[in-house]
């Protein structure tokens, strides 16, 4: 019951609090987004990320803005569509878009962009592993 509890207090309280949290520190992200205390915003441009209604970035999740290696390109924006679902210890490598109601799986290294949406994404580099997936609100597979 107190597990229940608690997580319900960190879902629907503390990671919200986070989104506006980040938004304060000029961050582009919308209330409705859970984002995880354990995530990591890049800190060196944080107007450059995007996260969109609804959107759950988990535990681990590293979302990038800058890229040391391409010299003048070093900043760029990333932007996360609403219902995305990022899954635990994922790493978005700076200037990717991915688009609405997309999962992506735990573990994995998205180095392009995904611009359709309702599918499940996953792997080093990611790629797509299912199309056509009911995915609705926070990311979640819909039950037909
Ligand atoms: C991706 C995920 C949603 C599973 O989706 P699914 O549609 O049920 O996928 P399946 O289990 O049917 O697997 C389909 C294929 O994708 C592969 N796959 C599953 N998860 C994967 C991942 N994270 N990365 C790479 N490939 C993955 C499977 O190995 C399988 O490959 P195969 O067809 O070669 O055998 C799930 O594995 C996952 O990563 N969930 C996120 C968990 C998480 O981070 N939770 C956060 C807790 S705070």
């Amino acid at each position: 019951m107190m597990s229940k509890i608690r997580t319900f207090l960190k879902v629907k309280i503390v990671n919200r609090l986070m989104a506006r949290y980040y938004s304060f520190q000029g961050y582009n992200i919308a209330v409705s987004a859970k984002i995880s205390t354990k995530a990591h915003l890049d800190k060196t441009n944080p107007k450059g990320v995007h996260i969109g209604e609804n959107t759950v970035i988990t535990p681990g999740v590293h979302i990038l803005t800058h890229d040391y290696v391409r010299g003048d390109g070093t900043f760029s924006d990333t932007h996360i569509g609403n219902n995305v679902f990022i899954g635990i210890n994922s790493i978005i490598i700076a200037g990717i878009t991915i688009a609405d109601n997309i999962i992506v799986g735990a573990g994995s290294v998205v180095t392009k962009d995904f611009l359709e949406s309702y599918c499940i994404i996953g792997g080093n580099p990611a790629k797509v592993i299912k199309s056509n997936v009911n995915i609705g609100i926070n990311g979640q597979i819909k039950k037909d």
